[in-house]
This record gives C-alpha cells, structure tokens and sequence, in this order.
C-alpha cells in the first residue's frame, strides 16, 4: 500500500467498540474499530468542521418505518448531528457527502494508518 505508516497502537488496545483520536502527520484523526475491522477518518466535519470523530458512535434510521439499525457504525458529529458511516464516511442521509478516511494496517497486533506522503519541494533536493 503506498503512503506512509503511522503506528497508532496496539491491536489489543483498540477493542471493538472504541475508538482513539490522535494526531498524525500534522493531522487529527479518529481510528474506529467496528466489530474488530479497522477504519480511520478525518477529525473534522465536511459540514462545518467539527471534531466530527469526538461524537456518539451509534446507529441510525434504517427503514421508511423509522426502525433502528447498523449500531455502533455510524458516527454522529456533535456539533449539528450529521451521521457518517464510519467505515467509508458517506453520510447516511447524503451519499454525495464524504469524511475524508485514511487506509489502516494492521500488522504483528499494531494499527498503523496510511497517510500520504509529504511532497517533496524541488529546493528540497
Ligand atoms: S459541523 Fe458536523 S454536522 Fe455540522
């Protein structure tokens, strides 16, 4: 996988459910695990740019009868309630909507995140 890998922590400390915000590469980012896969997204709301990651893990409306599903997938911001899944960032009720995620490795137990590489000025070289 291109990029560059960024160790998070360890697999075990991670259990599903949790989450753990952290800043890599000059970036704030949410690492989710979900029923023991591994998601990472972008700590700021595409609507107005809150701590989009900081909200409620939960589920959401599922059906026309208003029936509750898909719990513990969903990210809810806590600024105006945008719901995103958390494992591709599509909000729930606007699939033109994306959080930005980032690939996660899992290797030897330790989450790592895949960001892109720093792009290299030509005075740099
Ligand atoms: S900033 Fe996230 S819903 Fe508005």
């Amino acid at each position: 996988m291109r990029g560059q890998r960024h160790l998070v922590c360890r697999a075990s400390e991670l259990p599903p459910g949790e989450r753990r915000i952290v800043r890599l590469g000059g970036r704030s980012i949410g690492v989710f695990n979900v029923g023991g896969s591994f998601y990472a997204l972008h700590n700021g709301c595409p609507h107005k740019g809150g701590a989009l990651c900081e909200g409620p893990v939960c589920g959401t409306t599922v059906d026309a009868s208003f029936g509750y599903g898909r719990h513990g997938e969903i990210v809810r911001c806590a600024w105006h309630g945008w719901e995103f899944d958390i494992a591709t960032g599509v909000a729930v009720a606007d699939p033109a909507v994306r959080a930005r995620t980032y690939p996660v490795v899992v290797e030897d137990d330790h989450v790592m995140v895949v960001l892109p590489r720093a792009r290299k000025e030509p005075d740099d070289e």
